[in-house]
């Protein structure tokens, strides 16, 4: 080992390039070119002179792409629960637990922001709020939160209107699953699998006598069991993300009302009580 206080011409902290390194992209594919760092990295454009704009930015632009991410992987869970794939299900459905996770973890930086920080630039965001992200809204329908009074606020956008009501339309990653628990034999009433999947999901008494059955007879029916686990297991982080977003909007801007018009915290609250799998919750009681 070459002793650090007796030089032998060579720094020793310091790590040597090795010869088979590449080097030269002048035309060849570099890292930056592949995710195209370059229009990433040069879309934070603060409004204000204020130092925490950037914090602001880049903690929202990295949720998006997040969200952007979780969106691709529930797309593929519904996906394959139609297809009877289960394993591959909770295979994704795991990774966006994950995901919801690490979105959580963010709020500790974020709250790094105090009030009057964030009160030096917060003129300059106008009416822009997080409640016009469609990345959020898209997760929110594809979980099952249907809100056909959502997509107002998207109505400037064409493509992602029609993204958005697309998949209001269409059946939730819970009703997908309904549709599975019939198809294993469970008594489903049809009013349930034959609903207009734009409305907000109801839970419903041969919803719940099912879901009681798969957890009685876990062996039987082992892959539903697991597969309510797992959704059980995204609901409880989706509600770790929106308890503390809640509290850290709390924390930053007491009950002023929001950017985007609502009445701040009072209107993030009343969204904790909206369950995705309100079922999954209920038998727990009856077990
Ligand atoms: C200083 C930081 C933040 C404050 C003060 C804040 C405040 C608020 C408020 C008051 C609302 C309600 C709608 C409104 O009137 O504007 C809201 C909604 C929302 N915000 Fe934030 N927010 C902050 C950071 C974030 C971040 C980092 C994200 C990440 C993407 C985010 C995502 C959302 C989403 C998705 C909604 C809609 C929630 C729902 O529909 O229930 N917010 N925010």
């Amino acid at each position: 080992m070459s002793c650090p206080y007796h030089s032998d011409n060579k720094p020793s902290n310091y790590r040597a390039m090795e010869k088979d390194i590449h080097t030269d992209f002048k035309d060849d594919m570099s890292y930056g070119d592949y995710l195209n760092l370059e229009k990433i990295l040069s879309a934070q454009h603060p409004l204000s002179d204020q130092h925490d704009e950037m914090l602001f930015i880049v903690i929202h632009q990295a949720s998006e792409l997040w969200l952007k991410l979780a969106g691709h992987e529930l797309n593929e869970a519904i996906i394959n629960i139609k297809s009877g794939d289960f394993g591959h299900a909770f295979k994704v459905i795991s990774r966006v637990k994950q995901i919801l996770s690490q979105l959580t973890q963010s709020w500790g930086i974020l709250s790094t922001l105090t009030p009057v920080d964030y009160l030096k630039f917060r003129d300059a965001l106008g009416h822009s709020s997080g409640f016009q992200s469609y990345g959020y809204r898209k997760i929110e329908f594809l979980l099952g939160n249907k809100n056909t009074e959502l997509l107002k606020v998207h109505e400037s956008n064409p493509s992602v209107h029609s993204e958005l009501s697309d998949i209001l339309h269409k059946p939730s990653l819970y009703d997908e699953a309904l549709i599975a628990l019939k198809a294993q034999g469970l008594p489903i009433d049809q009013s349930v699998l034959d609903r207009d999947f734009s409305q907000p999901y109801e839970a419903n008494q041969s919803v719940l006598d099912a879901w009681l059955m798969v957890y009685r007879d876990a062996d039987k029916y082992f892959h539903l069991y697991e597969l309510a686990e797992k959704l059980v297991d995204i609901e409880d982080s989706f509600q770790q993300w929106r308890f503390k977003h809640m509290y850290t909007v709390q924390r930053i801007i007491g009950n002023k009302v929001g950017t985007g018009g609502s009445s701040g915290v009072e209107f993030l609250k009343k969204a904790l009580d909206i369950s995705f799998f309100p079922e999954l919750f209920e038998l727990r009681t009856h077990l």
